[in-house]
């Protein structure tokens, strides 16, 4: 096939920005080498003001005070943080447990929930700050970019993008003397072996890179920073029950908890057992096949905890038809459409499930698994007197079965006699 001939300028997407249409940008800004970098080159590049924002989103560890005073030391004009935990919480991550969500059966979205949000205050916070262009860290080969420019235009068609990561032509060790040129502080620039890339939030955290491409390469110790390996987790067990409230976790041990303490705390003793471990081949929307290393310790037991839940109160045609749908809106958050109208169509069908989603898991934690050991609610479609093999009768006429077979499997019986004759034919 012959090689397109393309300047670097020829604009592939109307929201992008052209050098000349930029005046004052909005960046968002983690603090970390890709996007410090780019604070100073969007000014130099451009010719323009940056305001940057930076969102907390849970992600542990963070200095928010060192993020905004590099910033600043790095000639932002104005800098924003703000703590969202709460709003990721009750808009993003409850959504995502009312509809069991899993990309591809593991991957709880933690990243993928994070991203509208996190543009959608880029948004606003642009808007604010009287900025025309919003500018991002993502490569040109992960989905984060999907969902952030998705969002950016639903949201704010006035609103144009510049993406210099996937542009420039810099790897890790050009970046490196870029900032140091720039007097721009780096972190573990002397370090041997790059670090991991990593994304977390309350949600989950991923690690991405070095050994972790090799596919037959099992994974190193060091990855585990969150969840203790299983290997080394206690050797007692530890129960802990979660109590839902209309899909909602509301409780731990007896405990009422607000959402993101809940979460954190749910977090915590998963990881203590070592649960939560996934090792995750991912199709990407934008075609590659790689691999992740999650650690998502509150997803594994909170929505370990929910599915069960919702098994115990939704009858079996909810409990065959949901998984579908569930299996459908994980994939359009993946995919970055979280503003896509079938999603909200969507969640009227989860919510109305989850109206009868109250009561209470118990689960045993040990060595790397959570497994249900108690079920109770008042809304559970289960009648010990019914189920039991001790006795029978009552609403329950075990002399109606047969009847009930014979019926049932009557199509089923046709089509298979059908079948043997055809074959009978075909052999005389
Ligand atoms: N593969 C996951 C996703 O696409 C997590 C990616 C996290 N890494 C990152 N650099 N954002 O949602």
């Amino acid at each position: 096939m012959a090689e397109v001939e393309r300047t670097p300028h020829t604009r592939t997407a109307s929201y992008l920005a052209e050098v000349g249409e930029v005046s004052r940008v909005l960046l968002l800004y983690s603090g970390g080498l890709d996007t410090s970098v780019m604070l100073k080159w969007i000014q130099d590049e451009y010719e323009a003001e940056v305001v940057t924002l930076t969102v907390n989103l849970g992600q542990p560890g963070e200095d928010y005070e060192l993020v905004l005073d590099k910033a600043r030391r790095i000639g932002a004009i104005d800098t924003f943080v703000v703590d969202a935990r709460e709003e990721f919480a009750r808009e993003y991550v409850v959504p995502a447990i009312k509809a069991n969500a899993l990309y591809n059966g593991a991957y709880p979205l933690f990243t993928a929930l994070g991203r509208p949000l996190i543009a959608k205050l880029a948004v606003e916070y642009a808007r604010q700050a009287g900025c025309d262009t919003i500018a991002h860290g993502c490569t040109g080969k992960g989905n984060d970019q999907v969902r952030i420019e998705a969002t950016i235009a639903t949201l704010a068609p006035e609103l144009k993008v510049i993406a210099p990561v996937r542009g420039w032509q810099m790897g890790r060790d050009e970046e490196i003397a870029y900032a140091q040129k720039h007097g721009i502080p780096v972190k573990g620039a002397t370090e041997a072996v790059p670090p991991y890339s990593i994304d977390d939030n309350l949600w989950g955290r991923s690690s991405e890179g070095r050994w972790i491409e090799d596919l037959d390469h099992a994974p190193d110790d060091d990855v585990f920073q969150l969840v203790t390996r299983p290997e080394e987790a206690p050797d007692e067990p530890e129960l802990v029950s979660v109590e839902f409230e209309r899909g909602v976790p509301v409780g731990l041990n007896g405990e009422r908890l607000e959402i993101v303490e809940l979460i954190e705390r749910a977090g915590a003793l998963a990881a203590r057992h070592g649960v939560g471990i996934v090792d995750h081949l991912e199709d990407r929307i934008v075609g590659l096949k790689v691999r992740d290393i999650y650690e998502v310790p509150a997803a594994a037991l909170l929505l370990t905890a929910h599915q069960e839940l919702e098994k115990l109160v939704g009858t079996i045609h909810q409990n065959q038809f949901k998984p579908q749908l569930d299996r459908q809106w994980a994939y359009l958050v993946y995919a970055g459409l979280w503003w896509e109208p079938l999603r909200s169509d969507l969640d009227a069908y989860m919510n109305a499930v989850n109206e009868q989603v109250t009561g209470t898991i118990g689960l045993k934690l040990y060595k790397g698994v959570a497994r249900v050991v108690t079920r109770e609610s008042p809304n559970a479609v289960y009648d010990a007197a019914l189920a039991t093999f001790s006795e029978s009768g009552g609403l329950f006429s075990q002399q109606a079965s047969p009847g009930f077979i014979e019926l049932w499997s009557l199509q089923s019986r046709m089509a298979w006699q059908l079948r043997q004759r055809a074959a009978q034919d075909a052999r005389t």
